[in-house]
């Protein structure tokens, strides 16, 4: 009875205790739900904050920013193509120049680029997009200002002269075609002419010894090398008008007659001398004229290895008559930039052919 009895009472001690437990560890996992950091919200809560941001306008709209022109860093020029050129092209539409963002340094461009150089200091005019070019361009970029597109260079179409003969609307551009069907203006004379560093086999200070600044550096580099290899070059002719083109050229026609004269002297407007790019050289093995034997000599040898490291062509190579029109000219260097003269020197063709391949690219 006893032992029942104490059974019973041991029975309901156990449940007692369980129950006590039980409600024990309720009472913790409140607790710790209830401290969980950042939960102070119920599910049903944080919806209807969403709903409410969503409906709500935003404080400040977002600012729509333009995306800054990244320049490019390589040199640009006449016939090439692709996301470099477009973006050159989209940075010159940003400072003021209607211009087709067409992804090809197109003759639009070109005119572009040399209207740009004209209108800045320290640049040489080549219409070629380069270093210096580049700082001018982000200077415009960067102060915000547009250019006045045309006030260096008005923008002219080549115009046909007759059935045979275009008038170029850009003579400016270092990479111009002047031959017998491309003529300079009559009345183009470069603005941006100085006398080269180098020597003459006179003394005069006549007007054949200017060229333009860019081809003047190229040519009194050239010389200095050349004389570091004991060469003895002499600069013999560069710069000639229209009105002394127009005087030999009679002269010679005279002499020769037209048909012959035409074949070493071009009609007037017709001579890159006119252009400020060319200087005919020649050396005292030679006597210091202008003959064929200068491309034997030292000199002559020299150049057409070398000329083209500083942007010259020899124009008027041998073989080549029917396509230049001209006879062979060894002493007759014409500035077109050292990237055209490394392809056109290298590959032994002409500036005809050079500039009809990269323009139907
Ligand atoms: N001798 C070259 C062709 C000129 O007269 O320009
Ligand atoms: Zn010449």
């Amino acid at each position: 009875m006893f032992n029942n009895k104490a059974y019973n009472i041991l029975t309901l001690s156990i449940l007692l205790l369980l129950l006590s437990a039980c409600n024990s560890s309720n009472n913790t996992t409140e607790v710790i739900v209830e401290e969980e950091p950042g939960d102070s919200t119920t599910e049903n809560e944080q919806e209807d904050q969403t709903q409410t941001e969503d409906e709500q306008p935003q404080e400040e709209p977002e600012v729509e920013e333009e995306e800054e022109i990244v320049l490019p860093t390589d040199e640009l020029q006449k016939g090439d193509q692709g996301d470099h050129v477009q973006t050159l092209q989209e940075a010159l539409a940003i400072v003021g120049y209607e211009i087709s963002i067409s992804g090809t340094y197109n003759l639009e461009t070109v005119w572009a680029i040399t209207d740009l150089q004209m209108q800045s200091e320290d640049v040489f005019v080549t219409g070629i997009y380069d270093d210096a070019t580049k700082l001018v361009l982000e200077n415009y970029l960067k102060e915000e200002v547009t250019i006045s597109p045309g006030e260096g260079l008005p923008l002219t179409d080549d115009k046909y002269l007759d059935d045979e003969t275009v008038v170029i609307g850009n003579p400016y551009e270092v990479l111009a075609l002047i031959n017998k069907q491309h003529a300079l203006p009559v009345d183009y004379k470069p603005s941006d002419m100085v006398v080269p560093d180098v020597r003459f086999p006179f003394v005069e200070d006549l007007p054949k010894k200017q060229m333009r600044k860019v081809a003047a550096e190229a040519l009194t580099k050239m010389f200095a090398d050349a004389d570091l290899e004991s060469l003895d070059l002499f600069a013999q002719s560069g710069y000639r008008s229209y009105e002394t083109q127009d005087y030999l050229f009679a002269s010679y026609v005279s002499n020769h007659g037209e048909e012959q004269a035409n074949t070493f002297s071009a009609r007037p407007g017709e001579s890159e001398h006119q252009s400020g790019l060319t200087m005919d050289v020649t050396s005292p093995h030679v006597n210091y004229s202008l003959v064929t034997d200068f491309g034997e000599t030292e000199e002559g040898i020299w150049l057409h290895e070398h000329a083209a490291e500083y942007g010259f062509i020899i124009r008027y190579p041998k073989g080549k008559e029917d396509i230049t029109g001209y006879q062979y000219e060894p002493w007759h260097l014409r500035y077109v930039g050292v990237k055209a003269a490394t392809t056109i020197m290298e590959r032994g063709i002409t500036l005809e052919e050079y500039l009809e391949e990269i323009l139907s690219e």
